[in-house]
């Protein structure tokens, strides 16, 4: 390195430590990209389990996959806003090409992907992001990971009625537009995760 080289690059990162400008969360960045991909996938693949389940005349599920997909939209563009003020712009969503079977079968396919995210994705993401300082991306992250939770349990007790035969009358979903928390049948006055008042969810009927 010549000496006029190191000397600017002595003065940016003095400079740095001066305005308190911290690194680039370099992981935090990655995790990012991989949450919009699986997102976007999540909201293909949701779209055309949605579709099956109104062939079969399951309209508890075709609402159910609705529901997800429009939060897996909200959290996608979320993380994509995030990436953005990191100053990544070029990310495309991903679409799924991947198997689509029956209701049951994917109930039981959506329940295991909300539940590895809900249980080690989003976790250790957070946990990343933290150690990164990287705190718009924990707000992201923390959004989605909630509405997982919620989105696991409707599936899981889909999947069971489903398994055991049982018909669920369908019923209207509703998802916060800012975090993309879900709530069945009825809502509170306002999101319980990020405090938007009920009157701006969106309703999956
Ligand atoms: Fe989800
Ligand atoms: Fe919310």
């Amino acid at each position: 390195m010549n000496s006029l080289l190191k000397n600017t690059c002595i003065a940016a990162i003095a400079l740095a430590l001066a305005t308190g400008a911290s690194a680039t969360p370099v992981k935090t960045i990655d995790n990012l990209k991989k949450a919009f991909a699986g997102e976007t996938t999540a909201f293909s693949k949701y779209t055309q389990y949605a579709a099956v389940a109104k062939r079969e005349g399951n309209l508890y599920a075709y609402n159910l996959f609705r529901a997800a997909a429009r939060a897996e939209g909200f959290h996608a563009r979320n993380h994509k806003a995030v990436l953005e003020k990191y100053g990544v712009k070029d990310v495309q969503p991903s679409k799924y090409t991947g198997k689509v079977g029956t209701t049951a079968e994917n109930l039981a396919d959506a329940l295991k992907g909300e539940s590895y995210e809900r249980d080690t994705m989003y976790p250790e993401m957070i946990q990343t992001a933290k150690q990164e300082g990287a705190m718009d991306a924990v707000q992201t992250f923390t959004f989605a990971v909630t509405a997982e939770k919620a989105h696991a349990q409707f599936y899981g007790e889909a999947l069971q009625n489903a398994k055991a035969g049982k018909t669920q009358q369908p019923v209207a979903f509703l998802v916060c537009p800012r975090c993309g928390e879900t709530f069945r049948a009825d809502a509170p006055a306002s999101c319980p995760v990020c405090q938007t008042p009920k009157e701006r969810f969106n309703i999956i009927r």
